[in-house]
């Protein structure tokens, strides 16, 4: 039995399709991640599964629950922690939680001892009676969390829950996600779109751009699959070298992309000396070059031509654009 089942879901906005035909299943106990640039689909996937909008096309069960027959069970059993806030910032971080613990009626007793147990676990009982406004950004989001849990959920969704987070936070937060599922038994379906958390914590990954799931695995095998290290070289011919490095024989894989070319091979450090001989034959000058073993950028950039950076600043470049034109 799987928490969730997806098959061809697929979501379409006047003829833009956001989310195409997508299918996966995730195990119960499992930490499972959709990792993928600005608009490539997360949110809308996170959103048809937890019934706040309906499907195109396609189906997908939670907790064996259809979404579309059978919402209010979906609702029931899942945990929802949204990408925006959606706390109350006139309130106490303690009437937060009985808000949300009356909507899904908790009994008054196990509300109040849940509230007590959540707000232990992530660091805010002593904060309890403080209003949300005064919280800082990474204590809001560790409130959102425990509200997201106080009716026991057996599936947790979390949108982005580390977005613009300092790493200290992060790292505080991606422990207590890490506990929850262990504890617990939680299983937990987080976007995201940095490449160490979903790296850290999920026990697979599926990379997904412009609406598609372009590959799915643990972490680990995604990486194994671009084909061991990888060269990054930068130099003001890369065009010739990438024309020249991608007819190697123990070249896997080149791209070229800003001004790197970036290479999967194995055993790197053999094949240092060579290109950098080839590089000085063609009169190719090298102003950097560097190994390292393969990240989950590298497994996006080798599926996709492009880094998640570099989608990042391009959406970063329209949204200054966008608010440049408004404030005219
Ligand atoms: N209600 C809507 N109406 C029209 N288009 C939408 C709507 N919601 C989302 N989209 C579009 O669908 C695409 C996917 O959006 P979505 O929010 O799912 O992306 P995302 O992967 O969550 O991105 P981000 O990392 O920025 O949160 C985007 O191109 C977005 O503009
Ligand atoms: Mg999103």
């Amino acid at each position: 039995m799987y928490a969730i089942e997806v098959e061809k879901l697929t979501k379409k906005f006047h003829g833009f399709v956001a989310v195409d035909s997508i299918s996966f299943s995730i195990e119960r106990g499992e930490i499972f991640g959709l990792l993928g640039p600005n608009g490539a689909g997360k949110t809308t996937t996170m959103s048809m599964l937890s019934t706040m909008l309906k499907p195109t096309s396609g189906r997908a069960s939670v907790n064996d629950f259809d979404i579309l027959k059978s919402e209010d069970d979906v609702r029931r059993s899942i945990g929802i922690v949204f990408q925006d806030q959606s706390l109350d910032e006139e309130l106490t971080a303690h009437e937060n939680m009985d808000f949300h613990g009356r909507l899904y009626r908790v009994p008054k007793d196990l509300r109040q001892k849940k509230i007590t147990e959540l707000l232990e676990l992530v660091e805010l009982e002593d904060k309890k009676d403080n209003l949300v406004k005064t919280f800082s950004g990474g204590m809001r989001r560790r409130l959102e969390i425990a509200r997201g849990l106080l009716h026991e959920p057996e599936v947790l969704f979390l949108d982005e829950p580390t977005l613009g987070l300092d790493p200290q936070t992060r790292n505080r937060l991606w422990q207590y996600i890490e506990e929850l599922n262990k504890e617990k038994g939680i299983t937990l379906i987080l976007t995201t779109h940095y490449m160490e958390e979903a790296d850290r914590l999920c026990d697979r990954v599926a990379i997904i751009d412009k609406g598609k799931i372009i590959a799915m695995e643990t972490p680990e095998n995604l990486k194994k699959s671009i084909g061991g290290d990888v060269i990054t070289i930068s130099s003001p011919e890369n065009d010739d070298l990438h024309a020249m490095i991608r007819l190697q024989p123990w070249v896997n894989h080149a791209d070229l992309h800003n001004s790197s070319v970036t290479i999967n091979l194995k055993n790197a450090e053999q094949h240092i000396a060579e290109i950098v001989t080839l590089s000085s034959a063609n009169k190719i000058t090298i102003n950097n070059i560097s190994i390292h073993k393969p990240t989950l950028e590298d497994v996006f950039l080798h599926y996709t031509g492009r880094t998640i950076r570099e989608e990042e600043a391009k959406t970063k470049d329209r949204m200054r654009m966008m608010r440049r034109m408004r404030t005219r």
